[in-house]
């Protein structure tokens, strides 16, 4: 089935201490943002792509996918649910329907395989809820206190990473984030939205190498990988 994607793209990304948002980055030549759009743009089940962008953005104007048809830009918001919001507001007036497929998947994602888009699509093609790609924990885990000193070891068997892209249907995600921030809670991703609402979203286990550049060392880290040619 035909899929939509928001990639939200208006944040500051402050803990890269770089001189611009991270998704404007160079990675092999080309800034990440576009290589993360390019882990969607040839898929054939395509429909459209929302981004969002802070309408002071200085970056997004210059690049040649902001002038691609099968883009639109859409405004960015305070918080990451309500850049998303907006994105699916705009996936709206391009004629997506209350029951069609989004995925939400961050700018600053680039590795994303496409053997890993393909699974999230397969398996929760015929899903009630949707889901998300995530990662089972692999390190040991430790509930620490403000003082740095473990309080206890958590039990790492039921601890996931919670990836993206998140696949919902629109009219359901778009009236869980609003809910939830209507009640004020705390979204991080889709799928805490969808929670709140009460509905069980689903994961899919992917490739830990779908990493959000969050750290100076992540992107040094997926240099190498560019440079070596991508698995
Ligand atoms: O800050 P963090 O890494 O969690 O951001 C995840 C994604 O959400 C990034 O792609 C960022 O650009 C986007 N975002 C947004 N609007 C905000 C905050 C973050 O689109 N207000």
């Amino acid at each position: 089935p035909a899929f939509w994607v928001v990639i939200p793209a208006a944040g500051v990304g402050s803990r890269m201490r770089a001189d611009r948002p991270k998704q404007y980055l160079q990675l092999g030549g080309r800034s990440i943002i576009e290589h993360t759009l390019d882990c969607f743009l040839d898929h054939p089940a395509l429909a459209g792509v929302a981004v969002c962008i802070a309408s002071d953005d200085p970056y997004w104007p210059n690049l040649r996918y902001a002038n691609d048809g099968r883009i639109q830009r859409a405004p960015g918001g305070r918080e990451r649910c309500d850049s998303v919001l907006n994105g699916l507001r705009q996936l709206g007036e391009l004629g997506a329907n209350e029951h069609d497929w989004v995925l939400v998947h961050d700018a600053a994602r680039p590795n994303l395989a496409r053997a890993d888009l393909d699974k999230l699509l397969t398996e929760l093609a015929d899903d009630p809820v949707g889901g998300l790609l995530a990662v089972p924990a692999r390190d040991t885990l430790k509930r620490v206190g403000p003082d740095g000193r473990v309080i206890e070891t958590v039990d790492r068997s039921v601890i996931w990473q919670a990836f993206t892209p998140q696949m919902f249907r629109l009219g359901m995600l778009r009236s869980a984030l609003e809910a939830a921030l209507e009640a004020g809670v705390l979204v991080t991703d889709e799928a805490s939205a969808l929670e709140w609402a009460g509905h069980l979203p689903k994961v899919i286990e992917g490739r830990a190498d779908n990493l959000k550049v969050t750290r100076p060392e992540d992107l040094e880290w997926l240099a190498q990988r560019w440079s070596a040619g991508r698995s």
